[in-house]
């Protein structure tokens, strides 16, 4: 196969043996491998607490690769080719001395060196200390980090004032896999090189937003850490907000890193604070009891494995957001994400106006607003809905809502659609960063939520109770009905 890879790089992964390099990133590595995406001189180095060798770490990974990989995506030969880049150090992240292993593996090489820490953010700043201590950093020196980036403002300073002792914010590569999602990127696509749509993206010609995030997992074996975090911490200050900056930004001037995140920076500063009595039509908190998914019972968030009782961490979140620009004033984003819901999946709808003189049968002008749905997972695609006369002499003008879609599956046919992390590490092998969030990004979205946290906390009401298996509280309907409208789920 014809490599397209660019450059050379040593690619570093602390907590190579933990969930995410296991789940994630050591997959994703192998698929750029096997789509001929890794340089022929790209290393890896795989550290991590455990002791072990590298027969010890391909075994292990080898194993957890049987239910991560695909058959048809199981090719030996690339396999083989993958492992040997490997060198597997075993190190304890917080003490200096074992760093040197990584200088003595570098060697004086120039290819860039990128630095994945996979690990709790605690320990990003003692490992980026200890490799400047012991020589390792340099100008072609890239550092990728996970959220979460603290749990609010504040935390956060601390984790990213750490980090620029030792990088810059140019070295910096801050990861949200939502950014990574084929369908996140085409909407920059979608919205920027389809004049059509540029003319019609604002108040004057949009309704509403909607934005959900539905999951059909519960805790998964993370219990503490999900209790300290809720749905809002773990998934709107990043991944809906993130969402919500792209559908909302104005155009940037070219596709640069800088200009886009300066676009989406302006965004969250537009967010409207919710505050006070807006909590009350704004937000709804909901935590699921024992329901049924796909067939099968499950348990209550305070019956999963390491709950704690009397637990007020909300699974669920509906928000109304508003944002206070010319563009947008009057447009309501509802975004809703949640645990333990019917089915996954991620969608945006774009609701347009009606035209403003209806002029058919008016029972049907419920439906005489056209619709932009951008299904980013499953079956990534985009639908717009469009309003057609219905075939047949009988049928007089009876108007019939149908989709014009671009379904990718459909139409790339023999592609598969990379995950998300495949794009991400080959962004950073290339050095682009404008898939990565900036630090005022981070920043601006934890205010926005602190406060939102701060006024919640002080009406000390409990989240509401929802079956697994339901769309969340009867709450979230009603905050939307009130507007006049309901939660689009024809999925
Ligand atoms: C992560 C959250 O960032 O995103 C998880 O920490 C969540 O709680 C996950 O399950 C969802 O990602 P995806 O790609 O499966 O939608």
């Amino acid at each position: 196969m014809k490599s397209h890879a660019t450059t050379a790089c040593d690619i570093a992964l602390f907590g190579a043996l933990g969930d995410l390099a296991q789940r994630k990133l050591l997959p994703a590595l192998y698929q750029l491998e096997r789509s001929a995406l890794l340089h022929a001189d790209t290393r890896l180095m795989a550290l991590a607490r455990d002791k072990t060798d590298l027969a010890g770490f391909e075994a292990r990974i080898r194993e957890r690769f049987k239910a991560r990989i695909a058959e048809a995506d199981w090719d030996e030969e690339a396999m083989s080719r993958f492992f040997s880049r490997f060198t597997y150090t075993c190190l304890n992240f917080k003490a200096c001395e074992g760093y040197q292993s990584l200088t003595q593996w570098r060697d004086g090489r120039k290819a860039p060196l990128i630095v994945y820490m996979a690990t709790p953010p605690s320990l990003y700043g003692t490992i980026g200390e200890h490799l400047s201590t012991c020589g390792a950093v340099g100008q072609n020196t890239r550092v990728v980090v996970e959220k979460p980036i603290g749990q609010n403002f504040a935390t956060s300073c601390q984790i990213n004032d750490r980090l620029a002792r030792y990088f810059s914010e140019s070295q910096l590569y801050r990861i949200d896999h939502y950014l990574g999602k084929e369908t996140v990127q085409n909407l920059i696509a979608l919205r920027f090189a389809n004049n059509l749509f540029a003319t019609q993206w604002n108040q004057k010609y949009i309704s509403h937003v909607e934005i959900t995030v539905a999951e059909t997992v519960g805790i998964e074996g993370r219990w503490g850490y999900f209790d300290q975090a809720g749905q809002l911490r773990d998934m709107v200050q990043n991944h809906l907000l993130q969402l919500l900056c792209l559908i909302a930004m104005d155009p940037p001037s070219d596709l640069s890193a800088d200009s886009i995140r300066d676009e989406k920076v302006k965004v969250l500063k537009a967010l409207k604070p919710l505050t006070g009595d807006l909590l009350e039509t704004h937000l709804v908190r909901g935590q699921y009891t024992a329901g049924n998914i796909e067939g099968a019972q499950v348990p209550g968030y305070l019956d999963e494995e390491g709950a704690v009782s009397g637990s007020s961490t909300e699974t669920f979140v509906a928000i109304k957001a508003e944002l206070a620009n010319w563009r947008w004033a009057g447009v309501p984003f509802y975004l809703r994400t949640g645990k333990r819901m019917p089915q996954k999946y991620s969608q945006i709808i774009i609701h347009f106006k009606p035209a403003p003189h209806y002029i058919f049968d008016p029972d049907q002008k419920h439906i005489a607003n056209n619709k932009l749905i951008i299904r980013l997972q499953p079956d990534e695609g985009i639908s717009l809905q469009v309003l057609t006369k219905d075939q047949g002499l009988d049928k007089g003008m009876r108007l019939r809502q149908g989709p014009l879609q671009l379904s990718f599956s459909e139409a790339f046919q023999a592609e598969r659609v990379p995950d998300a992390y495949e794009r991400l590490l080959w962004e950073v092998m290339n050095g682009n960063q404008y898939l990565f969030v900036r630090r005022d990004e981070v920043e601006y979205a934890w205010r926005w939520i602190d406060r939102l946290i701060e006024s919640w906390e002080a009406m000390n009401v409990p989240p509401k109770r929802y079956p697994a298996g339901s769309w969340g509280p009867v709450a979230s309907i009603a905050m939307i009905t009130r507007d006049g409208r309901s939660w689009y789920e024809d999925v």
